[in-house]
């Protein structure tokens, strides 16, 4: 396995996934990882990732020098590579002018490893302020460019190699082929890390954790606690019973369709609570969006507490936390802190062990570790939904036949995407009940009536987005069929902002 040491870079997160789509197992950790947990995690080797900082600033992020003589090989990308230097007795210098975007490189060392089977002219990915300017005793310059005489440099007998550029950023031609060089023909990792093995050794770990006794997990209608079902339901089958809080915001069918898939389906224990009229009741006259999100995450722990108060004798408590929840509640680099709100995640109190079988895994490694364990593949590539559902595609206050609206019509826009073929290129669709009336004709008649807004999207993370384009035609049928099969909506408006300055949802 590979350690990627994380110094703040926004491409820290790229730098791991890169390394696993290998088949190679890693994991970002924070840069003030200590030498003893280096050694105990036993990396074959070590990647320092990028960051915003300068080596020579104060408050500059360092390593325990002593990293440098594990005798384990080390890549440093960017403000990796200034720091290697930097320790090891180069100079770093700030560049006249900081370097943003694509630039050519020459590789001038073809037998080194990192470079194997490469052309000797590339396109990189630079984003930088500072640069080497002498390499430390040792190393040699392995590749320039024009504005960077040290865009890589390598000390072969030590195996340290270093990355002015971003090889982990798909503009970085052959930035791939550099990090597997990196991987496998310096570090001499194997690509050995499948789902299959995965599942094993969770299974192996958590039968070990739990012994014989008893586990409960939340489940929310989401992937990520189905996923976690399932694998629980794998390592200890009865001793699980799931929670499941129907909060009465999913969408249409789909309380239905995990009851099918992980009741039925995998034979999981579950207990479902009803508890819409309690949500309805708890949102009554709640128009404020922040307020809404927190009544629907306060009731849904509230709800689950009172459930598993009843199952006295469990141990263990699940969660379906994920590794992007992990890194983004902060590993020690300022820029990537933020607390995570995992629903489902408190009852601390009521003093379960935890048990998170994903903590290690991104999204769509978890999807696939669904479809592994059975979950029906239209269930784990979902697209994105949020945790408080449909109450926050109801603008304003939420009403039962306002949720009725959203939901009625949500569906005739998935309907019509999937006949369309489109699931693949649009990222996140649904619609939005405005909470706006407008005047509108029907037969011969007046109708004032509420107006329906489409969202669709292409997005890589949700963090940014476009608008999708999506065909007139689609649109047109998704707005015929609308206005014609759900009650009390007589406009259709379609959403053409973009993420930023927009938001993907609309609360
Ligand atoms: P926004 O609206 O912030 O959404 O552009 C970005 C992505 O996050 C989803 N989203 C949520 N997911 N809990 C979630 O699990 C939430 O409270 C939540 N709010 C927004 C949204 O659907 C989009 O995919």
């Amino acid at each position: 396995k590979i350690l990627v040491l994380d110094f703040g870079s926004q491409y820290n997160q790229l730098i791991t996934r890169r390394i696993r789509e290998l088949g190679i197992y890693s994991e970002l950790r924070s840069h003030q990882m200590s030498i003893a947990e280096i050694k105990a995690f036993n990396p074959k080797g070590i990647i320092f990732s990028g960051g915003p900082n300068s080596v020579y600033a104060t408050d500059a992020f360092k390593v325990d020098p002593a990293i440098f003589k594990l005798g384990i090989p080390i890549l440093g990308i960017c403000y990796g590579m200034q720091l290697m230097a930097n320790e090891l007795g180069g100079t770093v210098s700030a560049a006249d002018d900081s370097e943003y975007g694509r630039a050519a490189i020459t590789v001038t060392d073809e037998q080194s490893l990192l470079f194997q089977d490469l052309p000797t002219t590339q396109t990189v990915w630079m984003s930088h302020g500072d640069k080497v300017t002498t390499v430390p005793t040792g190393f040699k310059v392995i590749a320039t460019s024009e504005n960077c005489p040290v865009a890589a440099m390598a000390d072969e007998a030590r195996q340290f190699y270093a990355l002015q550029f971003h090889p982990e950023v798909r503009h970085s031609e052959f930035g791939n082929q550099m990090l597997a060089n990196f991987a496998k023909q310096v570090c001499g990792a194997q690509a050995n890390w499948t789902m299959a093995d995965f599942i094993e050794r969770q299974v192996a770990e958590i039968r070990e954790q739990v012994g014989d006794k008893k586990v409960i997990l939340g489940i929310s209608g989401g992937v990520d606690s189905s996923v976690t079902a399932a694998l629980l339901q794998r390592a200890v089958g009865d001793q699980l019973t799931a929670i499941f809080v129907d909060h009465g915001l999913l969408r249409k069918n789909e309380a239905d369709q995990v009851m099918a898939a992980l009741a039925d389906g995998l034979g999981i224990k579950i207990v479902k609570v009803d508890a819409s009229e309690r949500f309805l009741t708890a949102l009554q006259g709640v128009a404020e969006p922040e307020q809404k999100r927190k009544i629907i995450g306060r009731e849904f722990v509230a709800v689950f507490n009172d459930e598993a108060r009843k199952l006295k004798d469990a141990d263990f408590l699940a969660q379906g936390t994920l590794y992007t929840d992990v890194i983004e509640s902060g590993t020690d680099t300022a820029q990537t802190i933020k607390s995570h709100h995992n629903v489902g995640g408190l009852p601390k109190e009521l003093g379960f062990e935890l048990i998170e079988p994903l903590r290690t895994l991104f999204k769509d490694e978890a999807r696939a570790l669904g479809e592994q364990l059975g979950l029906p593949h239209d269930l784990v590539w979902r697209q994105p939904f949020p945790g408080p559902g449909l109450g926050i595609r109801v603008l304003g206050e939420v009403t039962p036949e306002k949720l009725a609206i959203v939901r009625e019509s949500d569906a005739i826009l998935r309907e019509e995407i999937k006949k369309a073929g489109l699931t693949k290129d649009v990222w996140q669709y649904f619609t939005v009940l405005t909470n706006m009336k407008s005047v509108g004709v029907m037969g011969d008649g007046r109708t004032y009536d509420y107006a329906v807004g489409i969202r669709a999207v292409t997005s890589i993370d949700g963090m940014t987005a476009d608008f999708a384009k999506l065909p007139w035609e689609v649109l047109q049928t998704v707005s015929t069929r609308i206005v014609n099969e759900v009650d009390h909506v007589n406009r259709i408006l379609y959403d053409v902002t973009s993420k930023p300055p927009s938001t993907i949802e609309w609360e």
